[in-house]
């Protein structure tokens, strides 16, 4: 048995703790591993398994339900097509050959062309209805972009707990059932959000009204420790998705030669001087999921690279195409950096951030190291960006 906890009576934690993870997608960081939560209820007359695990962990998944003395499954809860949570499915069909699938029907689809799920497996459900598994009653709901088109959640009615999959979820492997420290897990939550969830914002708050209605008493995502003081997770996701931006500067830069450097070093004296915080990346050395999180709350983003092939240097284009897929509510953008003797960097640049609602303030390029005129042009891009930020009633007057 790994893992296996009491939400409530007859509500248990059955997934997998995946200490070891360092990598999701072949993209994300995750610096503290991760978990892929199931929760078997235990209905008097039925029993439900809510989502599976990820395949490489499936047998713990099954040694769960064993050390639980689960004879038969009636339903699976599909939430999501992904196969962090769906990819032992199948396996779990073959060891309780009895079991239905229970999703809704955009699901069901990507359950058929991922897993190769046959079509005789499937229940599907609508938004708003019930399944009753005797004293307890499954309430399925649906929350569309969170982060996939078919993503659905469960409301178990009786004991007022909320399974959302991966919403209000957080990349945190820990062996507490629940939250036990709420800074923590908002860190990992945020760079949960920032990375998976932030290009969905609007979708998010629509979500958010519609779980509205529900008397949640618990939280319980399929990534992370289950929220018992549920407003804790809401607040921060209002927060997060509201238009609201804070008086900083996300400066994102490479340099080869000490020329970007120096114009980095002066640029966010110039910024701290006028009193805006700067979250600056070396992106040889960073973090993108830090890069993610900064960029959930920054008004501004600036890019710094010197030119390189006549472009960006690759590892700032790669955080120009970053920073463009999640979308942030990131309203101003300037480049700064430097040339040897041309190339088409800031056109590079502004095109790669094309799907940010951004106002590009003038860059500032210097030929070869920088010099005065060109410190004095830093000087007044901070002037711009104070300007801009005054605008917005973010910033006071230094
Ligand atoms: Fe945790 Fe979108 O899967």
């Amino acid at each position: 048995m790994t893992g296996m906890k009491q939400l409530k009576p007859n509500i248990y934690a059955v997934g997998a703790i995946d200490w070891d993870r360092r990598l999701f997608d072949e993209l994300i960081p995750l610096p503290d591993g991760t978990s892929y939560n199931a929760y078997l209820i235990r209905g008097s007359k039925k029993t439900a398994l809510l989502d599976a695990v990820d395949p490489t962990k499936v047998k713990v998944l099954r040694d769960n339900l064993v050390s639980l003395g689960i004879k038969k499954i009636d339903y699976v809860v599909a939430h999501h097509g992904e196969q962090d949570h769906s990819g032992a499915i199948p396996d779990i069909l073959a060891s309780y050959p009895d079991a239905k699938v229970v999703t809704n029907p955009k699901c069901k689809v990507m359950l058929i062309d991922l897993l190769n799920i046959g079509e005789e497996k499937f229940v599907t459900v609508d938004d708003g209805q019930t399944l009753s598994l005797g004293d307890k009653t499954l309430q399925f709901v649906y929350i569309p972009w969170v982060h996939w088109p078919e993503t659905l959640g469960t409301y178990l009615q009786e004991d007022k707990i909320l399974f959302p999959c991966d919403f209000f979820g957080s990349h945190l492997a820990t062996s507490s059932l629940f939250v036990e420290n709420e800074s923590v897990v908002y860190e990992a939550a945020k760079r949960y959000y920032a990375e998976i969830m932030m290009p969905f914002r609007t979708p998010i708050r629509n979500n958010l009204e519609k779980i509205k209605a529900l008397q949640i008493d618990m939280i319980a995502p399929s990534h992370g420790p289950v929220y018992d003081k549920p407003k804790f997770i809401i607040n921060a996701y209002k927060d997060w998705v509201s238009d609201e931006v804070k008086n900083e500067v996300v400066l994102a830069y490479v340099s080869m030669h000490e020329s970007t450097r120096k114009m980095v070093e002066h640029f966010v004296e110039a910024l701290i001087e006028r009193g805006i915080t700067v979250k600056q990346f070396n992106l040889t050395v960073t973090d993108i999921g830090k890069l993610a999180m900064s960029l959930v709350d920054a008004a501004t983003i600036v890019l710094g690279s010197p030119t390189v092939l006549a472009g960006a240097h690759p590892k700032v284009a790669y955080a120009a195409i970053l920073a463009n897929a999640l979308r942030p509510k990131t309203k101003f953008a300037s480049i700064i950096g430097s040339y040897g003797w041309g190339g088409k960097m800031t056109e590079q640049l502004t095109g790669l951030i094309s799907n940010l609602k951004v106002e590009v303030l003038e860059p500032v390029i210097a030929k070869g190291y920088p010099k005065d005129d060109d410190f004095a042009a830093l000087d007044k891009l901070a002037d711009a960006i104070l300007a801009k930020h005054k605008g917005l009633k973010i910033a006071v007057e230094a």
